[in-house]
């Protein structure tokens, strides 16, 4: 019988793992599921025999690829694809896939609280600021910089967008201010909320020479990957400029150095959580499976990653 894993180290909310099951189900597979697994040999041992995975931020190595040997398909149900190994992948016939958009509401939601958090300190009683009147910049007007311009519009925020990959045109459209570097949307924004993904181009790309062109009071929030910031540059500039803020739902390595330097100016969630809502989970893990089963029952590669 065809079996379809579901392997989350950051497990589903149950409406969702119950939505994969019916369309698994639905279709005449087998489902598995291994959540919160601490061992890479748990993840290893529960893929020997299945024939499509759904996973998270779940680390799909060679390791894991190379044992799955009935794999057809892995969907990552989510966005950001860098924790499967793309070359093992093709080279042992396996499609890859991402479910674009169906958690990002999810993300850009968390983006903005974490910004309100900060502005009000940590609701602590003491007077903070308003987002009100203030530029957010959005770096890489995808599916998740959308709803954060979306949302940032309605809370009255002077919205800006650096996107090398989609036409001004497209961007201004929405109401946002198209800018045409990366260094003019630092330059222009109080808030920069970064919406990269991480590969070799982008890694360590968001160094001190760039933050430090951003306005007095300027804040970094990151919900997408650590691997973007130059840690050891960011760091410097939280020691040069008294006045830069970090916030953050994937904690630097460096976040105990923070925690004993810069209280007050930074944020970090204890668990990367920006897409923990039940319908970002349901939408993805949806997606996912019907991807899974698509793929198996008419070869359909829609949302195919790899080559
Ligand atoms: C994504 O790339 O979709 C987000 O980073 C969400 O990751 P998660 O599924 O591990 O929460």
């Amino acid at each position: 019988m065809t079996k379809v894993l579901i392997a989350t180290d950051k497990p589903f909310a149950p409406a969702a793992v119950n939505a994969i099951r019916e369309v698994v189900e639905g279709a005449g597979y087998e489902l598995a599921l291994l959540e919160s697994y601490t061992d890479k040999a748990e993840l290893i041992a529960a893929v020997a025999d299945v024939d499509g995975m759904i996973i998270r931020s779940d680390k799909a190595t060679r390791e894991v690829i190379e044992a799955a040997k009935n794999l057809k398909v892995i969907v990552r149900a989510g966005a950001g694809y860098d924790n499967i190994d793309l070359e093992a992948c093709t080279e042992n016939g396996i499609v890859a896939m991402n479910t674009p958009g169906q958690n990002s509401n999810a993300v850009a939601e968390l983006a903005l609280g974490m910004m309100v958090f900060l502005a009000r300190k940590g609701y602590n009683g003491k007077a903070g600021v308003e987002l009100r009147g203030k530029n957010i910049g959005i770096h890489a007007y995808g599916n998740v910089g959308k709803h954060v311009a979306n949302i940032a519009k309605g809370f009255g925020m002077t919205v800006y967008a650096f996107d090398p990959f989609v036409a001004k045109e497209a961007i201004e459209a929405d109401g946002v201010k198209a800018v045409d570097t990366v260094e003019e949307l630092y330059s222009t924004c109080h808030y920069v909320s970064l919406h990269i993904p991480a590969n070799d181009k982008t890694k360590k790309s968001i160094n001190y020479d760039l933050l430090n062109k951003m306005p007095e009071g300027g804040i970094l929030v990151n919900t997408a990957r650590k691997e973007v910031i130059d840690e050891e540059g960011m760091l410097k500039l939280m020691e040069d400029r008294k006045d830069f803020a970090y916030i953050s739902d994937i904690a630097p390595d460096c976040a105990d150095e923070f925690a004993a330097k810069y209280e007050g100016r930074f944020f970090f969630t204890p668990k990367k959580m920006g897409a923990q809502t039940a319908e970002a989970n349901i939408n993805a893990g949806i997606a996912g499976a019907n991807q899974i089963v698509n793929l198996i029952e008419k070869g359909d590669e829609t949302f195919r990653v790899n080559k």
